[in-house]
């Protein structure tokens, strides 16, 4: 796809937010990214526009049958003042693996990231630069054809929103309570769970209600079919540091590929930490705990990036993890994620892509 971006731009710019009240998906920047897609012109007319209201039909489908996916990155502010993604070129794989899922028409992969960048030149001065901050990048791509009956729909479109977020963390990683979810489940094999569709949000809504009102801060999620081994926790995949291993769910095809997970994985090998992708059994952690073998457990994701788990309760169980202090390897792998993705460390892995002046010529 070799298609110019066409660039309306708004006549009156927002006034930023105080960076010190961002927290997340709260403000949204002057302009975002559209395309549309239809058989006879494929994905077509790309445009940067103020950001604003969008007028669909009642009938579009995605009301109705829920074709709608979506991705989640960061662009970063470095120390040199100089804005960098992380690893994006995986978010447009898994855009693209969410589209082959739902029957959405593929997009061209270097062409979104290309309109991406654009966008984050343009919106330049939304990129916070405030410790632990970051601009999140909501692309997402729902049905618009007006018709009800349940078949792919023959229309798209295709946006992408930037939100300035703040610190997920005050000063310093804080560990969190996590409850095991045994009644109600969020994925099966087969189903759309490896996938980042809207609707595996809705589905977990009411447990994470549940929970929330319990104590916790997140769900860790077991298999749909056993309700046995460990998958994910809400917005992340889940670690384990047992006698001196590190291990995680393998993917089975109802478990997020996360780009964290991966990250992890790879610095994991890189520093010849034994690390292991397996089935486990939600009964196997709290064994590995009664044996006083379980030294960490943190959920990784791009949001928290690195999340250590202090509590985890499971059939009224609530067992205390590494007395609810940050463990040794949560906190290296968060100070390394976090140092390559703002530049203050080397990033042996060529993980960063750097916006450029040069590459965000605008039509
Ligand atoms: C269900 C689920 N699992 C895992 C993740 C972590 O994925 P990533 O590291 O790509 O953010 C996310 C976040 O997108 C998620 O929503």
């Amino acid at each position: 796809m070799n298609q110019d971006i066409r660039f309306v731009q708004r006549e009156t710019l927002k006034e930023k937010p105080d960076p010190a009240s961002l927290g997340f998906g709260q403000f949204f920047s002057d302009h975002m990214f559209v395309m549309d897609y239809d058989l006879k012109n494929g994905w077509h007319d790309p445009r940067i526009v103020p950001y604003g209201p969008l007028t669909l039909n009642p009938s579009s489908m995605v009301f109705h049958y829920g074709q709608a996916i979506f991705e989640g990155l960061k662009a970063y502010k470095t120390e040199d003042g100089s804005i960098q993604l992380f690893r994006p070129e995986k978010n447009m794989k898994r855009l693209n693996d969410s589209c082959d899922r739902l029957c959405i028409p593929q997009i061209d992969e270097q062409f979104l990231l290309k309109a991406i960048k654009q966008l984050i030149y343009i919106e330049r001065d939304w990129v916070p630069s405030g410790e632990g901050t970051s601009l999140y990048i909501r692309p997402f791509i729902f049905s618009t054809e007006a018709h009800l009956g349940v078949h792919p729909s023959s229309e798209y479109k295709l946006l992408v929103i930037l939100s300035p977020s703040g610190a997920y963390y005050g000063s310093q990683l804080s560990p969190v309570k996590i409850k095991v979810e045994e009644h109600f489940v969020r994925a099966v094999v087969g189903g759309v769970g490896h996938v980042k569709t809207a609707g595996n949000y809705a589905a977990s809504l009411k447990a994470q209600e549940v929970a929330e009102a319990d104590g916790y801060a997140q769900i860790l999620w077991l298999d749909a079919k056993e309700n046995k081994y460990v998958e994910e926790v809400g917005s992340m995949n889940i670690f384990f540091k047992i006698n001196g291993e590190v291990i995680t769910p393998k993917l089975n095809g109802s478990i997020l590929p996360g780009v964290t997970r991966d990250s992890v994985l790879q610095i994991l090998k890189h520093w010849n930490v034994p690390v292991r992708e397996v089935k486990i059994s939600i009964e196997e952690v709290f064994a590995a705990h009664e044996r006083g073998e379980l030294e960490e457990v943190f959920g990784a994701g791009t949001a928290a990036v690195i999340s250590p788990v202090g509590d985890l309760n499971w059939n009224g169980n609530t067992i205390v993890i590494n007395n609810e202090q940050i463990g040794e390897i949560s906190q290296r792998l968060y100070d390394t994620i976090t140092g390559i993705q703002l530049g203050k460390i080397a990033d042996p892995f060529q993980w960063t892509v750097k916006i450029e002046a040069a590459e965000t010529t605008i039509s």
